[in-house]
Formats: structure tokens, C-alpha cells, sequence
């Protein structure tokens, strides 16, 4: 097996790996290291059912349920409680999955409930030609690199997490907190497997820091969506058909660009559940500096 970087900012591939075949203890040892020391894994060229995608997931732990509360045992597809497709293929008019088309600004999934997903699985299947590709922020260094008076302004804040089911981009002042989930986190988050602390705010679920003057709240997050758009915490992943990734939604963020309505894409999603709450994190320490 070889491991190597996909960029200075965040993820590693996994190369010499098969997916159809069962992992020995040894080299799962070696993929959850790369998972926690990269924050994202990607491994391509994988050929694989929804079997043995599901049984790789299983490997870090039980699988999350794609329901939305409320969500009806009728309502399910055939696939199931536990997977989404991402996809903008229409049957009748109709979307067959979830979050269709184009843009999506940067998120962590699952942020607004109180156990958010630890980790999330996108295998590839089908790909437009062009576009579509996945945006990953890093909020470890996203954290360490912010200005030392915003790391003791935020030391110890929660930040309110809401999401508008089917909202993409960021376009209203407010979301509807009332009939959607939402849950305050700490802004500073600890990683349980790393103990590094991350940055656990993104555009299009964070809405207020809890306890701070709304004024004061907006400007900040502002400067923090900035921050952590900024090229040296971003890694662009360009899909290909085949291609595993999986992220850890604890120190990461991701979005996507637009890509073309009329072309399909289609790619198979499954969550890991995290047990554990969100637990605070000491304010980062400045790695920048102490190079
Ligand atoms: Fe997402």
C-alpha cells in the first residue's frame, strides 16, 4: 500500500488497495491512520457493489440513516435507510436522489443535530464532463492560522448549526430555525482520535455565535467563511468515475461546484454515525507561528 498527499492541505490517496477484496487488520490500521493524519482518504479505481461499499463503512463504525425526522418507512427508496444518492438524474421530471444540481457552498454534514456524522463515503458512478467537483477546507490549520485576538474572542463560544433541507447556497439572511433541526456547537472543536482542535463553523449552516451581539456574530463568521475559502486550507478534488473519498466531517468542510443540469451525475453516499458529542477544544495552537 502506498500513501500520498493530495495536496499541502488536506487528504491522502490510498493507492494498492481493492475494495472487492477483504482487508486485513493490518492494512484497515494503516487507512484509518491515513484517515486521521489526512482527514480525507481517497482511493480510486474501485470497482464495488453497495454490498462492499457498506462493508468497508462499517469497518469505522455504524452507518448513519439518511432520514430526515419525520421521514416515513413508505417514503424510503429501494435503497434503503442508510444510503443517498447524490444525483440530479430525474425520472419523470422527478429527482431520483438528493441535492440535484449545481453549486453547493461549503458545509460539514449533519452539523445542526446533536451527533453529526463522523464521517462521509461518495463513491463515484456516474460524471458530468465538466464541474462538479468537490471543495475540501481543512479547519485544523483553518483554526491554528486564525488571528490570535479571534482565537481568545471565540475561546469557549458555541455556534448555532441550521439547515434548510434542499438549500445549496447561501441566500437568505436567516434560515427557518423553527421547523428545520438545529444545535449550538463549539466553535472550537476536539478531534476524540487526534486531540487537535477545528474550526466547527461553515457558510451555509452557521448562523450566530451564541452569546455574542448579532452585529458583532455576522461580522465575525464573515471573516471566518472567509478564512476558510483561503487556497492554502483548500483541496479541489476532480472526480473520476470509480473514485472512493471519504472525509472526516470533524476537521473538514466541503462544497461544490456548478456543473451542467443536463448531464448526469451520480454518486452513492453513505454516513458514518458518530456516538461521541461534540466536545470543546482548547484554542489552537498557532503551529504558523512556532515553525
Ligand atoms: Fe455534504
Amino acid at each position: 500500500m502506498e500513501i500520498v498527499p493530495l495536496s499541502d492541505a488536506v487528504g491522502a490517496e490510498i493507492r494498492g488497495v481493492d475494495l472487492r477484496e477483504s482487508l486485513s487488520a493490518k492494512t484497515f490500521d494503516q487507512i484509518e491512520k491515513a484517515f486521521h493524519d489526512f482527514a480525507i482518504v481517497l482511493l480510486r479505481d474501485q470497482d464495488i457493489t453497495l454490498e462492499q461499499q457498506k462493508i468497508f463503512a462499517l469497518k469505522f463504525g455504524e452507518l448513519g440513516s439518511r432520514n430526515r425526522p419525520g421521514t416515513k418507512p413508505n417514503e424510503l427508496d429501494e435503497y434503503g435507510e442508510h444510503v443517498m444518492l447524490v444525483t440530479n438524474v430525474r425520472e419523470n421530471g422527478k429527482p431520483i436522489g438528493s441535492l440535484p444540481d449545481g453549486e453547493m457552498t461549503f458545509h460539514a454534514d449533519t452539523a445542526y443535530f446533536e451527533f453529526p456524522s463522523k464521517a462521509t463515503m461518495l463513491y463515484a458512478m456516474e460524471l458530468p464532463t465538466w464541474g462538479g467537483n468537490t471543495l475540501f477546507s481543512n479547519c485544523y490549520t483553518a483554526a491554528e492560522h486564525l488571528p490570535e485576538n479571534l482565537k481568545r474572542r471565540l475561546d469557549g463560544q458555541k455556534a448555532m448549526q441550521v439547515y434548510e433541507y434542499g438549500t445549496t447556497l447561501k441566500t437568505k439572511e436567516r434560515y427557518d430555525r423553527k421547523n428545520f433541526p438545529h444545535y449550538a456547537h463549539p466553535v472550537f472543536r476536539e478531534h476524540p482520535a487526534s486531540g487537535r482542535s477545528a474550526l466547527f463553523v461553515s457558510e451555509l449552516m452557521t448562523e450566530e455565535i451564541i452569546g455574542i451581539p448579532k452585529a458583532e456574530s455576522d461580522e465575525i463568521l464573515q471573516k471566518l467563511f472567509t478564512h476558510q475559502k483561503k487556497s492554502q486550507f483548500v483541496y479541489e478534488h476532480e472526480w473520476r468515475v470509480g473514485d472512493l473519498v471519504m472525509w472526516d466531517n470533524r476537521c473538514t468542510i466541503h462544497a461544490r461546484t456548478d456543473f451542467p443540469r443536463d448531464q448526469r451525475r451520480m454518486l452513492r453516499r453513505l454516513t458514518i454515525q458518530d456516538n461521541n458529542p461534540v466536545v470543546e477544544g482548547a484554542v489552537p495552537y498557532a503551529q504558523a507561528a512556532a515553525e
